[in-house]
């Protein structure tokens, strides 16, 4: 082990048991007294997040994971992706900050918001964060005066017009306006190393990354006319987090494979990463959360014949959790989360905090970390 995690940071459990067990012993242990006093909590199955970096290993060999650290960055996260050998991907400091306060080396983190604050490259610059992201001009200009040795990604648009969340429409430089900006940076003495894209989250159409692989070349060998020494290509996210998604990661990474096999040649000498965030998190975190009232209404439905019956009803139930919080993502990414009942009554719990679970199973088949494995050996809740 890299020496991220420690055994106080979560709780290892034998084979086979799961987060449904964890909160059925919870849900059996909690008395009536404490419903209601316990706010909304999350287990968090470490396993999962590792058993998705060796499927993502094995899919797309030749991309490097980072792993976007917006997309959920409590501390058990991030260990134990660092403890996996990830990169960090950082929209601004505090994130830049939390990710070498867990020991990060600043060559594992890219500054990765096109558009930054002065200040904030100021601080990459201090703390040697040397890969940024850019897509204009102004950028540029920042970056001169403020990190004169970063070396800048161009970060290209695409089109994400199927995807959920539509990244190109704040980030992005238009393919025409490239030339001009790789000439800008060229100029401005500033070095351009490669290019990234973000096809959008959760997209439906895995031909968006074959395009953007292709628009992605036409990029390089522009900024390799011009001089720049054009060597990274970042993929960026997209990737599902659930198994259910519209496409499935197989054939997402197929499509990708066969694209940088034509565009980006094994040998090519480009180094190739990706910057995931869903894929990695989604399915194993599972929010535990209380009924805390129900109610019966009627179904309205305007225009109904009263001669047609009893109106029909339905039963809405309170959560003591919501939109503005734990469920943010049904506003922000219009998910539908999959309710499932506590077969034992109320879910009151007995902690505050997430509750990290790590399977025995997970940490002696995870080869990095095989030959010294955590822990005295498996302990059941
Ligand atoms: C720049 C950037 N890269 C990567 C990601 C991760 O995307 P995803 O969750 O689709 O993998 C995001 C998420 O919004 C992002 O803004």
């Amino acid at each position: 082990m890299a020496g991220y995690l420690s055994e106080s940071d979560f709780v290892m459990v034998e084979e086979g048991f799961s987060t449904a067990d964890l909160l059925e012993e919870l849900t059996l242990g909690a008395s009536q007294a404490t419903t209601g006093e316990v706010a909304a909590f999350f287990v968090a199955d470490l396993g999962a997040i590792v058993r998705k970096h060796f499927c993502f290993l094995k899919r797309l060999p030749r991309v490097r994971p980072f792993y976007a650290v917006k997309c959920n960055s409590s501390p058990g996260v991030l260990k134990v992706l660092a403890e996996l050998g990830l990169g960090f991907s950082c929209a601004n400091k505090a994130e830049m900050e939390l990710v070498q306060h867990i020991g990060v080396p600043a060559s594992k983190i890219i500054y990765s918001s096109p558009c930054k604050q002065i200040a904030q490259i100021k601080y990459a610059a201090k703390n040697g964060v040397r890969l940024l992201s850019f897509d204009n001009e102004m950028e540029l200009e920042k970056v001169v005066k403020s990190h004169p040795s970063a070396k800048m990604v161009l970060c290209i648009a695409t089109n994400d017009s199927h995807s959920l969340s539509h990244l190109s429409f704040k980030f992005g430089a238009s393919l025409k306006s490239c030339r001009h900006l790789l000439e800008n940076a060229k100029k401005s003495q500033v070095d351009v190393v490669g290019v990234s894209f973000h096809i959008g989250s959760d997209c439906p159409d895995p031909k968006a990354y074959s395009q953007s692989i292709a628009d992605a070349r036409l990029v390089f060998e522009m900024g390799a006319e011009l001089g720049h020494r054009m060597q990274i290509l970042d993929l960026g996210g997209g990737f599902p987090g659930v198994e259910g998604a519209k496409v499935r990661f197989e054939e997402i990474s197929s499509v990708i494979n066969s694209a940088l096999d034509l565009y980006f040649p094994e040998g090519c000498g480009v180094d190739i990463l990706a910057k995931l965030g869903r894929y990695y998190v989604t399915s194993a975190f599972t929010l535990a959360v209380s009924i805390i009232s129900k109610k019966e209404v009627f179904l309205d439905q305007p225009g109904r014949e009263e001669e047609n019956g009893p109106t029909p009803k339905t039963i809405v139930y309170y959560l003591h959790d919501g939109v503005y919080g734990s469920f943010n993502s049904v506003l922000f990414d219009n998910t539908c989360p999959t309710p499932m009942l506590q077969k034992d009554g109320d879910c009151s719990c007995l902690s505050h905090s997430p509750i990290w679970l790590w399977s025995k199973e997970t940490i002696l088949g995870a080869a990095p970390i095989q030959q010294q494995p955590v822990g005295p050996g498996g302990r059941r809740l």
